[in-house]
């Protein structure tokens, strides 16, 4: 059966390093995409990719997925392990994600394999087995945010998570607000500090409890500074991705651009997360007339900065949109 899919990237406009202790996060899918056309059949996944040098050719029974071979196939290797399709998948992909740049172009993979080899079922639980997916392939404890963007986008919204009920609450962009996404560095969250900060929250939680209950004064109570920085972040973060859904209802551009900053002042020197390089774009962005604010987006460590302006404030960067998440186009 003939088949064709696409999936979004997304970049995350607010609620970053807090998914995985079950926090708010407020990302969008956006207007770029992986697209998969091909032949769902067979008991092989056979892909080729415009962006890879070497197809990948994977059986459909997969137990160790992180040794697969080129690199790129650990990503398909890990949903095919978690999913166990019936069917084979023979196609060809194709991406205007960046590649390693922090706007989820192995999520957009991942959840895009899922339904090209005929998932069916929540999109809560594509998004769980894609992370299960991502997890094992990677090897990274990453959390649930860019597989939900990537399965739940919802066109010309935001999306409010809570990344402990699973619940997405669509918030309409405003039509003023304009969404610039800089590229910065290519990186990847294997080998980094993303492991370090998941390890260092879950020692914040044996002391005092689950930080997505815990308050500021729960956080200062935390004798060990590097432990009390990290809570201090995320528990302030998620408070402000409250008050950020609430700036865009209200339509208080202003005050929506100021929380973003204050959120990467937070990532730079409380959670450590950004580079010197992010840091001076932000500066000088926030600098610019028409921005209401800046911030890293994603992991961090590299990747991109995400700008909130009035409409045509910036030459340089992506104007992005926001758009529905993965989908079936022809099946
Ligand atoms: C990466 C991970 C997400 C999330 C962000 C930081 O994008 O894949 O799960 O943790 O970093 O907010």
């Amino acid at each position: 059966m003939s088949v064709r899919v696409v999936a979004p990237g997304r970049v995350n406009l607010i609620g970053e390093h807090t998914d995985y202790t079950g926090g708010l996060v407020m990302p969008m899918a956006i207007d770029r995409y992986t697209e998969f056309k091909g032949d769902r059949g067979g008991d092989r996944v056979q892909l080729r990719s415009f962006d890879e040098p070497d197809p990948l050719d994977l059986p459909l029974h997969i137990d160790h997925p992180e040794l697969a071979e080129p690199a790129w196939a650990r990503y398909v290797a890990g949903v095919v392990a978690e999913m166990r399709p019936e069917e084979g998948f023979v196609g060809r992909i194709s991406t205007d994600i960046p590649i390693g740049a922090g706007l989820s172009s192995s999520h957009a993979l991942q959840v895009g394999v899922a339904l090209a080899l005929g998932y069916r079922g929540s999109i809560i639980e594509l998004a769980r087995l894609t992370q299960r997916a991502e997890n094992r392939a990677s090897g990274v404890p990453t959390g649930i945010m860019d597989q939900l963007a990537i399965a739940s986008g919802v066109r010309g919204h935001a999306l409010l998570i809570d990344c402990d009920a699973l619940s997405v609450e669509p918030i309409p962009v405003p039509d003023d607000l304009e969404v610039v996404v800089q590229f910065i560095a290519h990186r990847t969250l294997v080998g980094s500090e993303y492991a370090d900060r998941v390890a260092e929250c879950r020692a914040v939680e044996a002391i005092i409890g689950p930080l997505r209950e815990a308050t500021e004064s729960d956080a200062r109570s935390i004798t060990d500074p590097v432990l009390r920085m990290r809570a201090l972040h995320v528990t302030a973060e998620n408070q402000r991705v409250r008050a950020f859904a609430e700036a865009l209802r209200s339509g208080d551009l202003v005050d929506a651009g100021r929380l973003v900053t204050e959120g990467h002042d937070s990532l730079r020197l409380l959670y450590e997360t950004s580079t010197p390089v992010m840091d001076d774009v932000v500066q000088r962005l926030c600098a610019t007339p028409g921005v209401y604010g800046a911030r890293m987006t994603g992991g961090g460590f590299g990747g991109c900065v995400v700008a909130l302006t009035e409409p045509g404030t910036l030459s340089h960067g992506w104007v992005v949109q926001a758009v529905d998440g993965a989908h079936v186009v022809e099946a």
